[in-house]
């Protein structure tokens, strides 16, 4: 089987597909894994280092693009897809979800298309799950970004010049960016806080020496599949209220908050923002679904009521060797369950991961959710 890594064109991304680690895996395996070159340069992967592991750089973008499968970080342009023949396969985030547009030229070029947003969240795929991966990234470099924004130290001191209190720090969603944040802040000394509106995540919160925020409001809301459901408007409302009376004790908020495919939840309004201490900070993850702040400006810094909004979009690319180092394992462990005894591709679609990842094939949008959001009649 022949691997195509092509260099990433999108704005801000720094992540490369696979890392030489990988490939050195896979050409062992007895397939071959064409790079484009410098397709690792951004996360400081020099072409020697792919080369060296067995890859060929491929100086012809069309070869990289014309492999067996091609390999990807973020979803590819109009102009790459035209690249992409109706035998391709392609694995990468697609934004199944949130990017009609995307999948549906994918399905009219007859690719088969595999999102990695829609690996089933079961254990068998969790070597698999680059949303999980990356999210961890994410999680510990937003507890950075707080650090460094906030004009006040995280951890409690003891000196001779007097004691400082710890900061205090609340995580909003408790999945998997969340309990990194948690974690992270924590290791730097601040008194930390989690809130999520599934109740099974209380424990694991506390596992991490953190303290369990409870409202009221949508206590209990969880979804399907490990989700937590999308909340009522009076639901909202409600705990709008009882997280502005809350966050006002905090000296950083991290808002992590999600429901796939949704608007990212208003959990912050501006009067909250108003009535958190001047010097206060809050980090938005969910910047790219609209921001979990209402003052949030996705990809923007701003300072509103004293207080500085952080909607940073691109935090995995900030640490792009180890995002993609992981990165690269998730999609090994995909490959590999997508490859036959002899090394060649076979997809089983019987197989609930390579059905579930499945976005288009044949001509059609196969997903159920892509389906609807791309207006595709049941
Ligand atoms: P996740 O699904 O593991 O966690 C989201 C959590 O939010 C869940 O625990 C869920 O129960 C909770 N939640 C949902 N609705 C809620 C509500 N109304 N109130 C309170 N909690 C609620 O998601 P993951 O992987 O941790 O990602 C979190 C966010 O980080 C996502 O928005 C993702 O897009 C974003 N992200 C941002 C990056 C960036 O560079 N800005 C990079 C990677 C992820």
């Amino acid at each position: 089987m022949r691997v195509g890594v092509p260099k990433e064109t999108a704005q801000r991304e720094k992540r490369v597909a696979l890392v030489p680690e990988v490939v050195r895996k896979l050409t062992q395996g007895d397939h071959e894994v064409l790079v484009e070159a410098g397709a690792g340069q951004a996360a400081l992967i020099p072409d020697a280092l792919f080369e060296e592991a067995g890859a060929r750089i491929a100086a012809d973008t069309d070869d990289v693009w014309g492999a067996d499968v091609v390999v990807k970080v973020a979803p590819p342009s109009p102009e790459e897809i035209g690249r992409l023949g109706s035998r391709s396969v392609l694995i990468g985030f697609l934004s199944p979800l949130t990017a009609p547009d995307t999948v549906r030229a994918l399905a009219d070029a007859g690719v088969t298309a595999f999102a990695l947003e829609a690996v089933p969240r079961i254990s068998r795929a969790q070597s698999m799950d680059a949303l999980s991966s990356q999210s961890n990234v994410a999680g510990y470099r937003a507890a950075l970004v707080g650090a460094q924004l906030l004009g006040r130290f995280y951890p409690m001191l003891m000196t001779a010049a007097g004691t400082i209190r710890p900061a205090k720090v609340l995580v909003l969603g408790a999945g998997v960016a969340g309990l990194q944040a948690l974690a992270t802040a924590r290791r730097l000394g601040a008194a930390v806080t989690g809130y999520d509106v599934r109740s099974a995540v209380k424990e694991q919160v506390e596992s991490l020496g953190a303290r369990f925020l409870e409202l009221e409001a949508g206590k209990g809301a969880e979804g399907e599949g490990g989700y937590a459901r999308e909340l009522t408007d009076e639901e909202k409302a409600a705990q709008q209220r009882e997280l502005s009376d809350n966050i006002t004790e905090f000296d950083v908020v991290i808002t992590t908050v999600l429901v796939p495919g949704r608007p990212a939840p208003r959990l912050v309004t501006a009067d909250a923002v108003e009535r958190m201490k001047p010097g206060g900070v809050v980090v938005d993850l969910a910047g790219e679904a609209g921001g979990n702040c209402e003052l949030s400006e996705p990809g923007e810094t701003v300072v509103r009521h004293d207080v500085t909004i952080a909607a940073p979009l691109d935090l995995p690319s900030t640490m792009a060797e180890h995002a993609s180092q992981l990165y690269a394992r998730n999609i090994q462990a995909l490959l590999e369950l997508m490859t036959d005894d002899q090394g060649a591709l076979e997809l089983d679609f019987d197989d609930e991961i390579v059905a579930g990842a499945c976005v288009t094939r044949d001509g059609e949008i196969v997903h159920e959710g892509a389906r609807k959001a791309a207006g595709v009649a049941a």
